[in-house]
């Protein structure tokens, strides 16, 4: 997908991504006032079919942020859905997706706020090239230090544009020091999450994640494995908070999310966890999941949109 070329949906319409400008002065970009969600669509070859996965999920998400950032979504749910089917057919779209619907405060003036400010909404679809590279040798990680933004501060639970400057922090750091990822604790030293995903650990039986008070997005791809966990394999699932050291002690431990899908830790500041390989927890939720996703477990259907069922 070249993305000069791309159909977008912007200014209420149809256009391609070269054609639809931004001002160099807008609120979005200048201040951070936006907020977005991430999508993924798996393209099956052997069905000829894009599965849009946990659309309804996602967008009811924006609509949350977008509330928390006094902004109004332009479209319902089922509009955005209907939208977002409608332009991977536009592009043709027969590989694997990552879909960016967003809406951001648009004036274009000095003057930092959230009321009185127009919103504009868009969704841009490109295609998906990988997340952690090749993540199946696991992810060594450390503990950052940069804390996890508080709720006191800006609200974690919405995806908010700006808020991204945290976890670009965490990211970076762990990468330039020789790390794949970064795991961010919360103000009061409690785990909250990865730079982009949600974390859990497994220890003596037991999956533990961080409740949603910790500071977390509350990720569509965390409520959706703990689904899997709970009904497909009976495990005992515990959201409540986490101390950095329970990280040390974990039998397992895997992160979740829309981009990087379901992936092992391998160490957590050196210390290896398990034997370093993926966990057999871990490794059955990632391969149910993988298979969820593409159409392949016929009781998961409901997660799924066909970009192309029933159309000509
Ligand atoms: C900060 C953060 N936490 C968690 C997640 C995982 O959320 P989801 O599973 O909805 O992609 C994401 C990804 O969007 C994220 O950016």
């Amino acid at each position: 997908m070249d993305l000069s070329s791309t159909i977008v949906y912007a200014q209420g319409g149809f256009r391609r991504y070269d054609e639809a400008k931004v001002g160099l002065m807008t609120h979005g970009l200048q201040y951070g006032t936006g907020c977005f969600e991430g999508i993924r669509g798996y393209w099956v070859p052997e069905d000829r079919e894009l599965y849009l996965v946990l659309l309804r999920e996602h967008f009811a998400r924006l609509h949350t942020s977008a509330k928390i950032l006094l902004m109004k979504l332009p479209h319902s749910v089922d509009e955005l859905i209907e939208l977002t089917v409608e332009l991977c057919r536009r592009n043709a779209i027969a590989g694997d997706v990552y879909i960016r619907p967003f809406i951001y405060k648009a004036a274009e003036d000095v003057g930092v706020r959230l009321h009185n400010v127009p919103d504009e909404f868009a969704i841009v679809p490109v295609a998906y090239a990988g997340y952690h590279g090749d993540a199946s040798r696991g992810l060594n990680v450390c503990l950052s230090s940069w804390r996890r933004a508080d709720d006191s501060m800006a609200p974690p639970r919405s995806k908010i544009t700006g808020l991204y400057v945290n976890s670009a922090l965490a990211k970076s750091e762990a990468v330039l020091n020789g790390y794949d990822e970064a795991i961010l604790l919360s103000q009061d030293g409690h785990v909250a999450e990865g730079s982009a995903m949600n974390v859990f650990l497994l220890r003596r039986g037991v999956l533990y994640t961080p409740d949603a008070s910790q500071n977390i997005l509350e990720g569509c791809t965390r409520r959706a494995v703990m689904e899997i966990a709970k009904r497909e394999l009976g495990v005992e699932i515990v959201e409540r908070s986490i101390d950095r050291s329970e990280l040390y002690a974990a039998d397992e431990i895997f992160f979740t999310g829309t981009a990087a899908g379901v992936v092992h830790v391998r160490s957590v500041d050196q210390r290896i966890v398990g034997n370093g390989e993926a966990g057999p927890l871990a490794a059955r939720l990632a391969a149910f999941y993988e298979r969820a996703v593409r159409g392949q477990e016929p009781n998961y259907l409901e997660w799924l949109t066909r970009a192309y069922v029933g159309r000509d």
